[in-house]
């Protein structure tokens, strides 16, 4: 693949579909002065997220895997007022990056960043209202984990998301023993094989390489 043609044409997707934005850079800014590693989603896969959460009429949404809250103010933004998000990451730095970047974007009453383990802390979810969109996207080695609840947290016609689950194509490698590449293809497998969702795998390609994105619609 031509990695400078994809580069050029997300900067032409970007230009032509995404306005310069101070509180989306300040958070890449911050973050980055932070020290957190720099794999949030792509502004136009922000913009994506953004996109399917307003079709499905998102009032809930769960994230999991916070970083510096760049996905998470992107899908906050789709709320409706009154919505609610709920994100979860392991790490106090970054959810501490992420509250003050949510808090500048407006999102600080709408947020909340739960800290901890993701597998340890979505047992405290349930029995509350059901999810209309969940956004997998924390250590690949617990998706599969994380799909279970996903399935059972979203409402029926909701919408299950997951990113990263092609790694420049090594999700078809099956003599792979990278953690990251067995989680996502036990996670690939698992969506595919469950029966109260219908899905599929969309290939991204842009300035930050060759993945994939799972969407599921939960039955
Ligand atoms: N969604 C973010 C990127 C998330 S990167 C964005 O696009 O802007 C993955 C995040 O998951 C990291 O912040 C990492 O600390 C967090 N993480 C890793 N293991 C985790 C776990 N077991 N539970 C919750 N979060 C975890
Ligand atoms: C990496 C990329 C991601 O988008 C992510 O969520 C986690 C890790 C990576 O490139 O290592
Ligand atoms: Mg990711």
């Amino acid at each position: 693949m031509d990695k400078a043609l994809v580069s050029a044409v997300d900067g032409y997707i970007e230009s032509l579909f995404l306005e310069s934005d101070e509180t989306l850079e300040r958070t890449l800014r911050t973050s980055d002065g932070a020290g957190l590693p720099e794999i949030q989603i792509s502004p136009a896969q922000g913009k994506l997220l953004y996109l399917l959460a307003k079709l499905v009429g998102a009032k809930r949404i769960l994230e999991i895997g916070t970083l510096g809250g760049y996905s998470t103010i992107w899908l906050g933004r789709a709320l409706p007022d009154g919505g609610e998000l709920v994100t979860l990451e392991y790490e106090q730095l970054h959810a501490e990056v992420a509250r003050s970047n949510l808090e500048h974007a407006g999102l600080g009453d709408r947020a909340q960043v739960v800290v901890g383990a993701a597998l340890e802390t979505l047992p405290g979810l349930e029995g509350g209202e059901p999810f209309d969109l969940v956004f997998i996207d924390a250590d690949k080695e617990n998706y599969p984990g994380y799909l279970k609840w996903a399935i059972k947290l979203t409402r029926p016609g909701g919408l299950i998301l997951a990113d990263n689950v092609v790694r420049e194509g090594e999700v078809i490698d099956t003599e792979s023993e990278d953690p990251f590449v067995q989680g996502v293809r036990m996670f690939n497998e698992m969506l595919a094989a469950d029966p109260r969702a219908e899905s599929v795998i969309i290939q991204l390609v842009g300035g930050k390489g060759y993945d994939g994105i799972a969407l599921a619609r939960r039955l």
